[in-house]
């Protein structure tokens, strides 16, 4: 995939670009002999993990929109490259290789291994080029290896501390329907993402430790991982459903929405009477619609929305030699954090767009 959002310089006045280009010094700018970016041009190339994730996929949406809204801001063109790394390092470096080689302006990472990040920066540092890893987070060693690496993302000890917030609530307000069995322990299954993932890590251990540090004894019924995927989390759902567990579990934590999601496939499919109270993170449009129709309890916010934006700031801060902490909010010099939020039907509407 790859996409050139138009530009709208092309209809500005010779004067007028005169002045935009003494507002933007990196003029011609060239790295590692490949083409000269012409001076209106900010070209970003974006590796993904893999495209076809859903939050993945909204966080394309919102690149492109953000990068649409940037241009007509800024008065100059943004050529986003977007390729989908298809879930294998190797491909994403030779993507990196190509973008680098091409002379983009600034580098957008969403690693796919994320010991290989090393590899990255060195490409990087060595064309001279800023490097934005986002979603995927690498360790903090190798993001302090220069002062134009930044990393963009959601606090995964955070989000899964509130999801498991949300459910404490629900527990606290609604014990005895959520206690399902009368033993006030609460029977629960997880749902894993992507193994080493450290959203998967820390979500998995910081949501229970919320109801465990508030003195809420659990039970942990079944577990296991289904790599984000809402087809792989309905086949490991099917199985606790054969293997009887399901009419014990009270709570189904998931890591992220997609597989809250095919758990719920799974037991609708299994024409369950009842469904256990579920939770995700993420709030893509379809677990908004699924807690609007009563299905999924809630979610966490992975603002998708925010992300887009602040890579873009970033990026264009970068590009023209700015100073980034004046466009975004920097933590330890190289980190943007965003914030995260619960969403349950109480605050929905908030959250849905149409
Ligand atoms: C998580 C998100 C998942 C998946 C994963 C990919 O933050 O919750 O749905 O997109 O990132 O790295
Ligand atoms: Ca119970």
């Amino acid at each position: 995939m790859n996409r050139t959002i138009k530009n709208c310089c092309s209809r500005l006045l010779p004067s007028a670009l005169a002045v935009l280009i003494s507002l933007f010094p990196p003029l011609l700018l060239s790295s590692c002999g490949g083409e000269p970016e012409a001076a209106d041009t900010l070209r970003v190339g974006v590796s993904l993990y893999a495209q076809d994730d859903t939050f993945i996929s909204s966080v394309v949406q919102n690149l492109e929109r953000t990068a649409q809204e940037a241009e007509a801001e800024a008065g100059l063109k943004i050529n986003l490259s977007i390729v989908d790394g298809r879930s294998n390092q190797t491909t994403q470096l030779e993507q990196v290789d190509r973008f680098l080689a091409r002379g983009y302006g600034v580098l957008c990472v969403n690693i796919v291994d994320r010991t290989a990040a090393a590899v990255v920066i060195d490409k990087a540092q060595a064309a001279g080029v800023p490097l934005i890893f986002f979603n995927r987070q690498p360790v903090d060693e190798d993001i302090q290896r220069g002062d134009q690496i930044y990393y963009v993302g959601v606090n995964a000890q955070g989000n899964g501390a509130l999801q498991g917030e949300l459910v404490l609530e629900a527990w606290q307000e609604n014990q005895a329907e959520l206690d399902r069995n009368g033993d006030g322990v609460l029977q629960y299954a997880m749902l894993e993402g992507e193994p080493g993932h450290q959203d998967a890590l820390l979500r998995t251990e910081y949501s229970v430790k919320t109801l465990t540090d508030a003195g809420v004894k659990v039970e942990k019924i079944a577990s296991d991982t289904a790599n984000w995927n809402r087809g792989q989390a309905s086949a490991r759902v099917s199985l606790w459903i054969q293997q009887g567990l399901c009419d014990q579990i009270e709570v189904i934590f998931s890591n992220n929405d997609d597989m809250a999601l095919g758990a719920i496939d799974a037991l609708k499919a299994a024409g369950a009477d009842f469904l256990p109270l579920i939770v995700g993170v993420d709030a893509t449009a379809p677990a908004l619609e699924s807690i609007a129709a009563g299905e999924l309890y809630g979610t966490v916010l992975n603002d998708a929305d925010g992300m887009a934006q602040a890579m873009v700031d970033l990026s264009l801060a970068l590009w023209a030699g700015e100073d980034p902490a004046d466009v975004v909010e920097l933590e330890d010099e190289h980190y943007v954090w965003l914030p995260y939020r619960e969403v349950t039907q109480e605050n929905l509407s908030e959250f849905m767009t149409s």
